[in-house]
């Protein structure tokens, strides 16, 4: 018996940011995004079509933080005192606009009760809604129902999650993404990478979860080392956005695994970039996740196009070469860590939440 759910009303194509004002339904809106003249040109063309928005926050920077997010979540919650109707928050950018969204979503800015909430204090929970528009193929956050909170100040994350938190409408429009950089690019693409594989090797997994999955990364390892050479190319640049959605509605119901929470140490103390702390180790954990479950091989040996005999070495092996043609390092000291560090690091993530989810068995370097 396995069940799959995810209820974002996905709209993917060209332009499909010009029909944000019709699933606006003329409520009042708040348009988060980030402060770059590209996105205040959108901003702009949003306006022409929806109106004015109740309330612009266009500061978001990347990985937003408790600090930052209490600011803004005080300015929205003045700002929707002032409205009758609820209004829509409008998330136009990466990971970091549509996390920060949620956050805000959150008890309609009051902040002090989504801290509660995310600290376990209380588990009563509302949200207003939200319209998610991914300016990066990475994150899948368009259609999921949680948000990466960073503490640095305590050197932790936290994870904001519930029901109420998927996007109403996720729009998904390709021309967004021609304006990211050959370094986001790779960054945003790996992680997406990095969502379809963990959500392969996952005890949370279901064959629609697994279908995603392998639809996501067989695209991304034939598209992405194309894409970053013909970064204006419209055609790779949707079918990455389409494959960034499909791992998103992989993980969705599975959650991440092993190499996420690796990861979020590396990102803390490093500042390493998130789609690159949490795939530069997929090799090494792609060795562990082999042999522990048919259906996992399987669909590990579809995904690398290689015999389930031949996913320690060949598969692996076709990781490696995807990075090291992406010049994204695999040595550990590359990202602070010698042989000791990384061990003690794989242990402790392995006994963390997503972990815990790993269905593989990690071996010590
Ligand atoms: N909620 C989830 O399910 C989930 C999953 C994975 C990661 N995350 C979180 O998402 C964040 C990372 O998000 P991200 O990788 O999408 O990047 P991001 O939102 O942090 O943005 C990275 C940079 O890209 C720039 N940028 C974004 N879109 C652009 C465009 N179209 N053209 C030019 N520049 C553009 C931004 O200005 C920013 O400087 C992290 O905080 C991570 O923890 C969340
Ligand atoms: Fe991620």
């Amino acid at each position: 018996m396995w069940s799959y759910r995810n209820p974002v009303h996905l709209q993917f194509g060209l332009d499909a940011f010009d029909r944000c004002a019709e699933f606006i339904r003329q409520r009042p809106y708040v348009l988060l995004t980030y402060d770059h003249p590209l996105f205040a040109d959108l901003a702009k063309r949003l306006a022409e079509q929806a109106g004015a928005p109740l309330l612009v926050i266009d500061d978001v920077r990347e990985n937003p933080d408790i600090d930052f997010l209490r600011a803004a979540a005080a300015r929205l919650h003045q700002a929707n005192r002032t409205v009758e109707k609820a209004p829509v928050l409008v998330a136009l950018g990466g990971g970091s606009v549509i996390d920060s969204a949620k956050c805000l979503a959150a008890f309609a800015g009051d902040f002090a009760r989504t801290l509660d909430y995310l600290e376990g204090y209380s588990t009563a929970f509302s949200a207003l809604p939200i319209i998610a528009v991914p300016t990066t193929a990475g994150t899948g956050s368009e259609v999921t129902c949680w948000a990466t909170v960073w503490d640095p100040a305590n050197q932790r994350k936290l994870s904001l999650s519930h029901d109420l938190l998927y996007p109403e409408v996720a729009l998904c429009d390709p021309h967004l993404g021609r304006s990211l950089p050959r370094s986001l690019t790779i960054a945003t693409g790996l992680d997406a990478l990095s969502h379809a594989l963990e959500s392969v090797w996952n005890t949370q997994r279901n064959p629609l979860s697994l279908h995603y999955a392998e639809m996501a990364a067989k695209t991304i390892l034939e598209v992405l080392p194309r894409l970053v050479d013909d970064l204006d190319n419209l055609h790779l640049r949707s079918r990455m956005l389409q494959a960034a959605t499909c791992a998103g509605l992989a993980f969705s119901n599975t959650r991440t695994a092993l190499a996420h929470n690796i990861s979020y140490a590396i990102t803390l103390e490093q500042g390493t970039a998130h789609g690159i702390a949490c795939s530069f180790s997929l090799p090494r954990v792609l060795r562990w996740a082999v042999g522990h479950a048919p259906d996992i091989d399987e669909s590990l040996s579809r995904i690398f196009a290689v015999t389930v005999d031949q996913l320690a070495d060949v598969g692996v092996a076709r990781l490696e070469a995807l990075l090291d043609c992406l010049g994204v390092s695999r040595e550990l000291a590359d990202y602070g860590l010698d042989a000791d560090g990384w061990n003690h690091l794989v242990m402790a993530s392995a006994q963390g939440a997503r972990g815990r989810n790993f269905a593989g068995q990690p071996c010590m370097e």
